[in-house]
């Protein structure tokens, strides 16, 4: 049985599959090793790795890392459990992503950044998804998105997106329903607002060069991304 921390994961994030094409399409681009910070359950490092790139997949949370561990088996991937403003890795790599606005989770950007860039080879990429748009506030409970695994039933509905103080806040509402019997308790996500100028800026001060950027429009279920591209300088 996975943990919560697993469950909740994968029903919030797990179903996304805009950006693939774009983190698969950045990895022919950048053939070697990639690096994806972030990587919870796998969304994304799974998905190259069955496509035979190679993969280190960081991610903090010591629950979800081993849940990544269980579905690597047998492919080409690596993870380690640390925080990405403070890592570093035995050999350089070609690329590294930072997937689904993970980047606004971090607590230290430039600690982050300056991580990455000692993390990449020369001609080395980093590419960062930001929140893009349809992220506009909103207060009202929306249909939950649910998963039934035995006899627990669980659901996650947003219920409010407000922007202040610098954040965006996303607050949902997360359901543990046994036998019609509800649990429930909300959950809030605090993203810091970062855009591709600051980013940019930021990028520029550690070290990096802006190279390029993508749009990913929104989804039915999920708001819109840019993909920032930096490189280090050969
Ligand atoms: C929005 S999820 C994205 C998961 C996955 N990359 C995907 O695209 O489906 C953000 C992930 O970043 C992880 N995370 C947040 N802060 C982190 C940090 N400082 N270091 C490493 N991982 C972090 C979270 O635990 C979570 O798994």
């Amino acid at each position: 049985m996975s943990a919560d921390a697993v469950i909740w994961h994968d029903l919030e994030c797990g179903c996304y599959r805009a950006d693939l094409p774009d983190w698969h399409a950045l990895a022919q681009r950048y053939p070697g090793v990639v690096l994806d910070i972030g990587a919870g359950t796998g969304r994304v490092a799974l998905s190259l790795a069955h496509s035979d790139h190679r993969v280190i997949a960081l991610e903090r949370d010591a629950e979800l890392a081993a849940e990544l561990v269980r579905r690597a088996a047998g492919l080409p991937v690596e993870v380690i459990c640390a925080d990405a403003c403070r890592f570093t890795l035995v050999s350089p790599v070609s690329l590294a992503i930072v997937p689904m606005q993970t980047i606004h989770l971090l607590a230290d950007r430039p600690a982050f950044l300056d991580a990455a860039l000692r993390a990449l080879a020369p001609g080395g990429v980093l590419a960062v998804a930001l929140l893009g748009e349809g992220v506009e506030p909103f207060e009202l409970e929306l249909e939950p998105d649910a998963v039934e695994l035995g006899a627990v039933r669980y659901e996650s509905a947003p219920t409010a997106l407000r922007r202040r103080d610098g954040a965006v806040l996303l607050e949902r509402r997360r359901s543990r329903i046994v036998n019609g019997s509800s649990k429930s308790a909300l959950n809030l996500i605090r993203l810091a607002e970062c855009d591709r100028a600051t980013l940019s800026a930021e990028a520029v001060s550690a070290g990096f060069k802006p190279l390029s950027h993508r749009v990913i429009a929104p989804t039915a279920d999920h708001a819109g991304s840019e993909i920032v591209c930096l490189e280090v300088p050969a």
